[in-house]
């Protein structure tokens, strides 16, 4: 696919991985919406990258991401449900269920309530590619991280689902599946083996390069 003029909306672009596809789309010479919790994290985004207060767990505030989109761009091109929070490592016995509940709510429901809020608008178009960032936990999950894991193996049923239901609406349905990176996403305790995760600005090039090709992979792993 072609990226140049086309209207991409990340969630959660304001760091990280979502941030370093935001830089690539824009060098693609695309136009680029992002939406996080935090405001004033947009101020280190790059000139001529929107960024529109929205908090994924808020299907409502989803909603009128996509609107305001539309109406000021006429169209969205690619969607791609990125924000995501993790948990402490810690064994299920111990796991906050105040906590767990958060992360099924960032992980699953944004990622559904996203989907849901611009499949309207991509069948009107007749076209359109959703881009569901998961995780290697939704093929490998670790005992650690069980709740973080089960989220993306939720995410990873949605998308299978969500692809056989948009089959014939001219809608693609791409998932990503990166192993760790080198982000904010870990907070301060970060994993023993972190210094050999990747770095975001890798994985952002795999996926772009992905959505760049003739025939696409719709099932990306990313690793190292
Ligand atoms: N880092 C890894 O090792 C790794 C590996 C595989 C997959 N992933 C996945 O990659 C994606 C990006 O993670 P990352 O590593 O780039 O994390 P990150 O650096 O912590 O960035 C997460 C982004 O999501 C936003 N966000 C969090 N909760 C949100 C909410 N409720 N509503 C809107 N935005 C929200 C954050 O901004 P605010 O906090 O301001 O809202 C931030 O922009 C996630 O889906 C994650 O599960 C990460």
């Amino acid at each position: 696919m072609q990226l140049k003029d086309k209207i991409v909306v990340i969630t959660g672009g304001s760091k990280g991985l979502g941030k370093a596809m935001a830089s690539c789309f824009l060098k693609e010479g695309s136009k680029v919406i992002v939406c996080s919790r935090d405001e004033s994290e947009f101020i280190n985004l790059e000139e001529g990258i929107l960024g529109i207060k929205v908090d994924v767990t808020k299907e409502n505030e989803l909603q009128s991401l996509a609107e305001k989109v539309v109406t000021q761009f006429g169209r969205i091109d690619i969607w791609i449900n990125n924000a995501g929070i993790g948990m402490e490592h810690v064994s299920i016995e111990e796991i906050d269920s105040v906590l767990a509940h958060e992360v099924m709510e960032v992980n699953f429901f944004g990622t559904f309530f996203g989907s849901r809020s611009v499949i309207k608008y991509m069948k009107k178009q007749k076209f359109g590619t959703i881009l569901n960032i998961i995780s290697s936990r939704a093929f490998d999950p670790s005992p650690l991280s069980s709740i973080y894991s089960s989220s993306k193996w939720a995410v990873r049923g949605f998308t299978e689902l969500l692809r056989k239901t948009l089959s014939m609406e001219n809608i693609s349905v791409i998932a990503a599946y990166p192993a760790g990176m080198q982000t904010d996403f870990f907070g301060k305790t970060k994993p023993v083996d972190y210094k050999n995760y990747m770095e975001p600005e890798f994985v952002a090039e795999k996926i772009v390069e992905n959505l760049k090709k003739e025939t696409l992979e719709e099932e990306l792993i990313i690793k190292r």
